[in-house]
């Protein structure tokens, strides 16, 4: 039997539904409509493609998104200025700087330079601890989106064995993070793992999230496991047109597992989603209002 497909578009829909709903009521007990500022350095086509796709979920969801394009020899002064100028902005609820940046800026600082009230990607490291300490913070986008995916699987994620591949500040470790909150057993593998394949068929929840085409294969994989598929990979198709694929080996991988996330249509989009639900709790929280649980 063939897995469950766990249909991103469809948890997205519903979320950004909400989303909008909340935004509509915000706008009015603030006087104006919640912002996103979304920062986009260089011209590199997956972050520009990114970056409108997020901008026009932003309109959608009746907020506001102000955009600021910059040339790929900007320089790191330049780039702290611009975050500056949005920090102190209050039209602006939300700052979003696309990563990667160009080779001369720094991304650590200029991550820390965006004000944690603002910080709608939850990079910044004061979120990261409040995340790791169990505080309220703004959570990355793509590990909650994760968790909404595992969780349209499985009633509770209490005592599973959850392993994730991939140790990046953007998606690894904040959701370990976020799997240790919900009591799952977590382990977190990557390249330097002495049997990755070993440690994956453990998993009766399996998230991957390395950036390599169709890496990891069916027997890789726990019969009956839930596998969430972080990576969005282009890749030549047959009729010689780029493609997107994931980090696992779907078509083998789902005649094994009994539930999957595909590529594309799986994380992404509630990855985009999340992101609105940042918005609004970065714009109620500043607005000294109550944060909507959604
Ligand atoms: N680049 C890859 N993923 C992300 C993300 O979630 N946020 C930002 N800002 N850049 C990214």
């Amino acid at each position: 039997m063939g897995a469950k497909i766990l249909d991103g578009k469809l948890i997205a829909d519903e979320l950004r539904a909400k989303v909008a709903t909340e935004a509509l009521s915000l706008s009015a007990k603030l006087g104006r409509r919640p912002g996103l500022a979304a920062v986009l350095v260089g011209e590199d086509p997956a972050s520009h493609a990114y970056v409108k796709s997020k901008q026009k979920a932003t309109n959608e969801a009746g907020m506001v998104s102000f955009e600021h394009r910059l040339p790929e020899n900007t320089s790191e002064k330049d780039l702290l200025a611009l975050i500056a100028k949005l920090n102190a902005d209050n039209a602006v609820d939300g700052i979003l700087v696309q990563l990667p940046l160009p080779k001369q800026i720094d991304t650590a600082r200029v991550i820390e330079a965006v004000d944690p009230a603002k910080d709608v990607d939850g990079f910044h490291p004061m979120n990261a601890g409040k995340l790791s300490t169990g505080l309220p913070s703004l959570v990355p986008g793509t590990p909650l989106g994760c968790i909404i995916m595992a969780k349209k699987a499985h009633a509770s994620l209490a005592g599973l064995d959850a392993v994730v591949v991939g140790r990046s500040n953007i998606v690894g470790k904040p959701l370990a993070q976020l799997l240790i909150a919900e009591s799952a057993t977590v382990t977190i593998a990557h390249s330097k793992t002495k049997d990755l394949k070993e440690a994956c068929r453990r998993a009766d929840l399996l998230c991957v999230a390395i950036g390599k085409p169709e890496f990891v294969k069916a027997d890789w994989v726990k019969p009956g496991a839930t596998v969430i598929d972080v990576g969005i990979n282009r890749v030549p198709g047959a009729d010689g047109k780029n493609k997107l694929v994931g980090d696992v080996a779907y078509e083998e991988v789902s005649k094994v597992a009994g539930w999957i996330t595909p590529v594309p249509g799986g994380v992404g989009r509630i990855t985009v989603a999340c992101l609105l639900v940042n918005t609004l709790r970065a714009a109620a929280a500043r607005g000294g209002l109550a944060v909507p649980n959604l």
